[in-house]
């Protein structure tokens, strides 16, 4: 493991808390996140994209229920699901012979794909999760095939009070009832989830080949959906 790989591990673990406990979590919320709407979103922009046989990764596939649910749908498809901490690869549960996970680091990732061979692309809830997305996009650019797509679904940088409205109780932020440590842990991931805007996504993919088709934002500005096609 490079030192690169420790780091990203133990920063991980931090945002994370306890890993065994969120694998648990992320596979229980799958089916109420990728719902129909998300499933709309998914054919009308991403299958597009796809050739007869289609390749589609999945960056940050936590345990691999989205690889797993598009290999099942599409049989001549091939899924394959990138990820790196150890608890949410433990919670890989049996795969369909046409979806498969790698274990890789996302800052520097070096995919096991060729290049522009990759039909559509997804990375949901993953990017705040890096300190630079800059590799990883100019990674993902070399391996979709020219006009392939990579949809993007996470949150971004919202005011303070909206943030705190959505998280906790505000009145008790305030009113000296709760802990330090409940408080730190707010005021962290306040900061972790305000990594980027949607203007700086935009941003981001236009600097690594990209061009942005359709951009979205719900949840009262705090969770954005952005949907790139690489660039000829
Ligand atoms: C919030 S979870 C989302 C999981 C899944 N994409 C979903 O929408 O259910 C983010 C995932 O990205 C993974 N991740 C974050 N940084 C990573 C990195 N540098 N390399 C590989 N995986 C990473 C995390 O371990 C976690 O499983």
């Amino acid at each position: 493991m490079t030192t690169r790989t420790r780091k990203t591990l133990a920063m991980l673990e931090k945002h994370h808390g306890d890993g065994e406990r969120l694998a648990r979590l992320t596979r229980e919320g799958f089916e109420r996140r990728y719902n129909e709407d998300f499933w709309v979103v998914w054919r009308t922009w991403m299958e597009p994209a796809y050739s007869e046989a289609p390749l589609v990764v999945d960056l940050g596939a936590g345990p691999g229920l989205f690889v797993a649910a598009l290999a099942e749908r599409h049989p001549q498809l091939r899924a394959v699901g990138v990820e790196c901490a150890p608890y949410m690869l433990d919670a890989v549960a049996d795969l369909p012979d046409n979806a498969s996970m790698v274990c890789e680091d996302l800052h520097d990732a070096h995919l096991p794909l060729a290049d522009g061979s990759v039909d559509a692309a997804l990375a949901s809830v993953v990017l705040h999760e890096l300190n630079q997305p800059v590799r990883l996009l100019l990674e993902l650019r070399r391996c979709l095939k020219p006009g392939g797509r990579l949809l993007v679904q996470d949150w971004v940088r919202a005011p303070l009070d909206v943030y705190l409205r959505s998280q906790s109780d505000e009145a008790r932020v305030f009113d000296g009832a709760m802990s330090a440590d409940e408080l730190e842990n707010l005021f962290v991931h306040f900061i972790e989830h305000n990594r980027f805007s949607r203007g700086d996504l935009v941003y981001l993919l236009n600097h690594t080949g990209f061009a942005v088709l359709d951009t979205h934002l719900s949840k009262e500005g705090r969770y954005a959906r952005l949907v790139a096609e690489r660039r000829p």
